[in-house]
């Protein structure tokens, strides 16, 4: 089937991304949230984004003023019954996206696929709870999300053909790549990313190294181009510490306990750069180490 209009559910760090490179690539968007404010904030920060591709020759100013006029922001979730393909993209909460789903679903049309941007929830498992387990599928893509060329597609049990078929032509669409992920806890990106970063924060609780050192050690040494603890603040300590949970629980397995300093400073609200602070404090001009 061929898919020209996208609803996205929730227009935060995820959302606006999505909605940006949907944009680019042609689709009418309709860009969901429950605030007003936020739904302002995300067209802000694409014109913004956008107007930076737009600097650095990546994309011509007309295309950007085409791609901002095909999104339409929505406080009404229902608006997004009419559209071909939902990409749901609120908070990691199983609770809060079922809700979503529930809602949205009396005002769907036969054909349309729902997706969701889990970064480890369980497909299946969502899957099950619609009318259209065999039209649902896991569609995770990666922050930045303009930036990075990955796109995980995960299949649930019951999932068609067509239905992976058609999400697989939207990445390619999209100019992204997809790799194909079974439907287990935290899929590909996530079961191996995320126990690397509890590591290294098990690493600060241990004293082996400092901040600092820990990120350095792995840039420098392993040529990533961020540190797995300034990586732990772009993603939000409260997002790592979830998909710890996920794995641990899903899998059983005690190598996947979260750290109780990842634990402690989620507890603080020490999220990372969306609270501006984390393992770095980012409230001055220049990130500081917190410990
Ligand atoms: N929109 C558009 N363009 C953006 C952007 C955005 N939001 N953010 C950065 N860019 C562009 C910049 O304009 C710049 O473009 P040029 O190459 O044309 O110069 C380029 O990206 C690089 O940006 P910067 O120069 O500002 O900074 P940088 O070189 O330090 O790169 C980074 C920033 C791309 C974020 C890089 O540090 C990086 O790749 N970090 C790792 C990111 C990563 O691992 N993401 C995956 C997280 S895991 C995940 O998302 C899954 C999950 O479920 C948790």
């Amino acid at each position: 089937m061929q898919i020209q209009s996208v609803g996205v559910v929730g227009a935060g760090q995820m959302g606006n991304g999505i909605a940006h490179v949907l944009s680019l690539a042609g689709y009418d968007v309709l860009l969901n949230d429950i605030s007003e404010e936020a739904i302002g904030a995300a067209l802000d920060l694409i014109r913004s984004n956008m107007t930076r591709q737009v600097g650095r020759g990546k994309i011509a100013e007309a295309d950007m003023e085409a791609a901002i006029a095909r999104i339409r922001g929505t406080r009404v979730l229902s608006d997004l019954g009419a559209t071909d393909l939902v990409i749901e993209a609120a908070t990691e909460r199983e609770t809060v996206k079922q809700a979503i789903f529930e809602d949205l679903l009396p005002h769907l049309q036969p054909h349309t696929i729902l997706t969701s941007n889990t970064s480890s929830i369980s497909i299946t498992r969502l899957a099950s709870r619609t009318d259209r387990p065999e039209k649902f599928m896991g569609f995770h893509f990666m922050n930045p999300v303009p930036v990075m060329q990955l796109v995980e597609l995960i299949r649930g049990i019951a999932t068609d053909e067509p239905t992976y078929k058609a999400c697989y032509a939207v990445v390619e669409r999209l100019g992204k790549t997809a790799a194909s992920a079974e439907d287990f806890p935290a899929f590909i990106v996530n079961r191996i990313l995320m126990p690397m970063i509890n590591e290294a924060v098990y690493t600060l609780y241990e004293g082996v190294g400092n901040v600092n050192s820990i990120d350095q050690a792995m840039k420098l040494g392993t040529n990533h181009p961020m540190g797995p603890l300034e990586l732990a603040d772009f993603i939000g300590l409260d997002t790592c510490l979830a998909i710890m949970n996920v794995l641990h629980d899903g899998l059983a397995d005690t190598k996947y306990r979260p750290c109780p300093l990842l634990t402690k400073y989620v507890e603080a609200g020490w999220l990372g750069r969306k609270t501006q602070r984390g393992f770095y404090d980012y409230r001055g001009e220049v990130p500081v180490p917190t410990r």
